[in-house]
């Protein structure tokens, strides 16, 4: 597909752009484990087959195989042209393709935000105002730690119980209807009332780090009153809460030693930054997001993940270590108690008592296997062999032969298995290849393979395709004249010349390259399979494709053989004949591990 934005620029308004935000938007969905269900929209059903998944950023429907990720989506529904739907969402989160035809248009929309900002600026003030006249409210700041100072720094603010104080504010700034309720502040009742989005809540500016206000959260003060605790801006045409990061603003002054602290809340923020530990950020009641990734790589050299400790805490852990885990940054993981969340905890021990903690952080590694510890009877042999095998698989993800050797000293340690065991199995897996066989003559593998593919390849073909998809380290390393299929090859060495171009690759992207919308599906397809792939299910997979392909080559050369040997060519047969045999011999030593 030939546009003329650049790959990046697509992703970052594909990044900027939740699928589940946008098809939500058009139907309702349902969260389901870790996806979301619908009724599809692009056939007629009672059940609901149409499944989004956040993390992936790709929908699919099982019913009628529609499938591809936000961009394809949008064309869909609005029935608008590549470029176009790439405009359309582009604008959603305020991200301005560079375009010279429509300079008018963007100039209106330039004018509209800057609107947004001042609407604002007027509203934080206001509530910062009503705060000072509002003794409850300053009093339940001040109970909690947050001096006149922080207050200030963060432009704190309460709305008040009143249902129209900020709207009728903004009347006399001169706003009009549609400006306040662009914003999202002022909502409109039934009969065309207007009325405050924000009522009887402490109010959180959320400050990008131009130094615009954005948007805001808003914290009940008591909880025993009515709606959630906390209450956030919708998104608007300055607000994307994928895109923003809380403190961000002030963090990037503060940064120690090139470190981030993300947290979960706005208040843990505060409480930090009161005593005096000011890089952190938070994500805005939303999970954290692969955006959020990059804005941070584009800050920090590395990041701690400090989330509170409960359930809720662990499970938002994983998901952001995952995503953090594609960046370039390092990552540590705090582990905090149950109970507590940052807040409490440096309200307990303090700024050095939590420094203290930070410095405990744990690697990536460390925090794995912590968790499989935790589920794991270490005091049991059995227990004792599962954690080292499990381990194994952990450490395959190091890079460096030192880092191994050093968590192989450690499982070594909580397990009794020998460190060298240990070591040698993770560097077994990490360097077993596939491919160490000749080509026959001139023909390329998949010339050799037999025409009508068996299934068990195809197969074990698709399962490959789908980790390299899930892992593109490893596509450089991976035999593509193994695959039978044009597309699949196409494929692959789209990702892998992306990668020589040092381009980090999203498989979200390349779905732009595919025309053909049955690709595009298959691509969607391979995305959406909740099976798990492991490292060892790709190699077992490369093996059958290379069981399968010895074989094949193997009835080759004995039809070669029986050709030359009718043709009396017997310096042919003698070379043929060896190669026969050295390719029997090494099935053999292959099959015996
Ligand atoms: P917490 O409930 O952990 O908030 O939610 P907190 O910051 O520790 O608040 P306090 O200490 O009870 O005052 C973490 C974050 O999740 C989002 C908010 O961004 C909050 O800061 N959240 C939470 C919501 O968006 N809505 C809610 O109803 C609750
Ligand atoms: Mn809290």
């Amino acid at each position: 597909m030939t546009t003329y934005y650049s790959e990046e620029l697509i992703q970052s308004v594909i990044e900027a752009n939740d699928i589940v935000d946008i098809a939500s938007g058009y139907m309702t969905l349902k969260r389901v484990g870790n996806s979301f269900k619908g009724k599809c929209p692009f056939h007629n059903e009672k059940t609901a087959s149409f499944t989004v998944s956040r993390e992936k950023q790709l929908y699919h429907c099982f019913g009628c195989g529609a499938g591809g990720n936000v961009i394809t989506f949008t064309m869909e529904m609005e029935k608008l042209p590549f470029v176009d739907a790439l405009k359309f969402l582009a604008a959603r989160v305020n991200m301005v393709l560079p375009e010279k035809q429509n300079q008018e248009e963007d100039h209106q929309a330039y004018e509209k935000k800057k609107r947004l900002y001042e609407l604002h600026r007027e509203a934080a003030n206001y509530y910062y105002k009503i705060l000072k006249t509002n003794p409850p409210a300053r009093e339940y700041l001040l109970q909690r730690g947050i001096s006149q100072e922080t207050i200030r720094e963060f432009g704190l603010g309460y709305a008040s119980e009143d249902w129209s104080r900020l709207t009728d504010f903004l009347i006399t700034k001169g706003f009009s209807i549609v400006e306040m309720l662009d914003s999202g502040l002022v909502l409109a009742s039934e009969n065309k009332r207007y009325y405050d989005r924000f009522r009887s809540r402490i109010m959180f500016p959320i400050v990008n780090p131009r130094g615009q206000i954005v948007g805001f959260g808003g914290r009940l003060m008591a909880t025993e009153q009515n709606g959630p605790k906390y209450l956030n801006s919708p998104e608007t045409a300055i607000f994307s809460k994928g895109y923003e990061l809380y403190n961000l603003n002030h963090c990037k002054n503060f940064l120690e030693a090139g470190q981030i602290l993300i947290v979960e809340g706005y208040m843990d923020v505060i409480a930090l930054h009161e005593k005096g530990i000011k890089n952190t950020v938070a994500a805005l009641g939303t999970a954290f997001t692969p955006f959020h990734g990059k804005i941070l790589e584009r800050y920090a050299n590395e990041v701690i993940i400090a989330f509170d400790g409960d359930s809720a805490g662990k499970s938002a852990t994983e998901k952001a270590m995952n995503i953090l885990k594609k960046t370039s940054l390092n990552v540590k993981i705090l582990n905090l108690p149950t109970n507590e969340d940052p807040d409490s905890l440096v309200q307990k021990y303090g700024q050095q008592g939590f420094k203290e903690y930070v410095a405990k952080a744990l690697t990536i590694v460390e925090y794995e296997l912590e968790l499989l510890k935790r589920n794991i009877d270490l005091s049991q042999t059995d227990g004792r062999i599962r954690f080292g095998n499990e381990a194994i698989k952990v450490l395959r993800q190091l890079e460096t032969s030192v880092e191994i050797d050093y968590y192989s000293k450690m499982v070594a340690s909580d397990t009794g298995i020998n460190q060298e065991v240990i070591r040698r199995e993770v560097m077994r897996s990490k360097t077993r290849k596939a491919e160490n066989l000749s080509p026959l003559m001139e023909l390329t593998r998949n010339e050799i393979l037999p025409q009508k593919i068996p299934r068990a390849y195809q197969k074990a073909q698709e399962l490959a395709i789908r980790y390299c998809l899930k892992t593109p380290e490893i596509i450089d390393d991976f035999p593509m004249d193994y695959l039978t299929d044009p597309f699949y090859q196409e494929l692959l060495r789209t990702l892998s010349e992306k990668r020589k171009t040092g381009i980090r690759i999203e498989v979200n992207q390349i779905m732009s390259h595919f025309e053909d919308s049955e690709e595009v599906k298959k691509i969607v397809e391979f995305m959406m399979n909740e099976d798990e792939v492991s490292r060892s299910d790709y190699q077992d997979a490369l093996e059958i494709m290379n069981r399968f392909y010895n074989e094949a080559q193997l009835d080759r050369l004995s039809e070669q053989i029986k050709r030359e040997s009718s043709n009396g060519n017997d310096d042919a047969v003698a070379r043929l004949t060896n190669q026969f045999i050295e390719i029997k011999k090494m099935m053999k030593e292959n099959g015996r591990h």
